[in-house]
């Protein structure tokens, strides 16, 4: 009943031009699979050229930061106002924001409720290092920055985007250790993690309906050759694809294993 969704997150890649290029690639082949959701986040400056190559087609846009306010004396930054002219979602609280922008989760969730209150639909990112997962302390981080990053958010609400069987939100579980490290964690693994703590974490805090109809990507070192794996466990509801969703026929593939084939 949850709709697949796969996810590109370019990161600081592609130009204008090598952007046109990569989404003119795309679209023939994403638009051939049909039952999976699909997504691109390009950088800021490419987010205009993408939208207007996309019109038309079922592939959605994306961002992959925004500020918390609407408009004022934010030198670089850009509004949750603003992607909403342009964008369906917006990726929050990556571990590379996390780690080399200081992100708390005190910041991730002013983000997260920017983005819910302008329309978008945040892609929470949530994930533990190396470290954490070595010293046995997966769960409370995960958990901890489930329910850090949704505070004072009100999912189980009649004003819920999607209504409570499709909250608007979408949760990635990224492990740190597994992000461009071509290290993925095992699809078992990853589907513990969610079913056990980001689901458990959503359950209590928004009800069972929400945490059932919340969907829940894995991301890190997702490659055509291991999607299919994470695709059929069963609390695993599609991907955020990093490296592999900078080559047309690598992301082609990855949203091909999404529909089963
Ligand atoms: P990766 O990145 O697929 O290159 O590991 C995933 C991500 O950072 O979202």
């Amino acid at each position: 009943m949850r709709r697949p969704l796969i996810a590109g997150n370019w990161k600081m890649y592609k130009t204008i031009a090598e952007t046109r290029h990569l989404v003119s690639e795309l679209v023939p082949g994403l638009q051939a699979v049909n039952g999976v959701e699909k997504a691109i986040c390009p950088p800021f400056t490419a987010l205009l050229a993408a939208s207007a190559l996309l019109e038309g087609t079922d592939i959605r846009l994306g961002a992959q930061n925004l500020h918390w306010e609407s408009s004022g004396a934010y030198t670089g930054e850009i509004s949750p106002l603003m992607l909403a002219e342009m964008c369906h979602y917006v990726i929050i609280g990556h571990s590379e924001r996390r780690t080399y922008f200081n992100e708390t989760d005190e910041v991730v969730n002013l983000k997260v409720r920017a983005a819910l209150k302008n329309g978008l639909v945040p892609i929470l990112c949530v994930g533990e290092t190396l470290r954490e997962n070595e010293a046995g302390r997966t769960a409370e981080v995960v958990t901890r920055q489930v329910r850090e990053g949704l505070k004072g958010v009100d999912l189980a609400s009649e004003d819920a985007p999607g209504g409570p069987t499709d909250p608007g939100l979408v949760i990635a579980y990224e492990p740190v250790w597994a992000i461009g490290t071509g290290r993925a964690a095992t699809a078992e693994g990853a589907n513990a993690v969610i079913a056990d703590m980001i689901r458990a974490t959503l359950s209590e805090k928004f009800g069972a309906l929400v945490a059932q109809g919340t969907r829940v990507l894995y991301g890190g070192s997702v490659k055509g050759e291991n999607a299919v794996e994470y695709f059929s466990a069963p609390d695993i509801d599609g991907a955020l694809v990093g490296g592999a969703s900078l080559k047309a026929a690598d992301f082609i593939r990855i949203v091909q294993a999404a529909a089963g084939g």
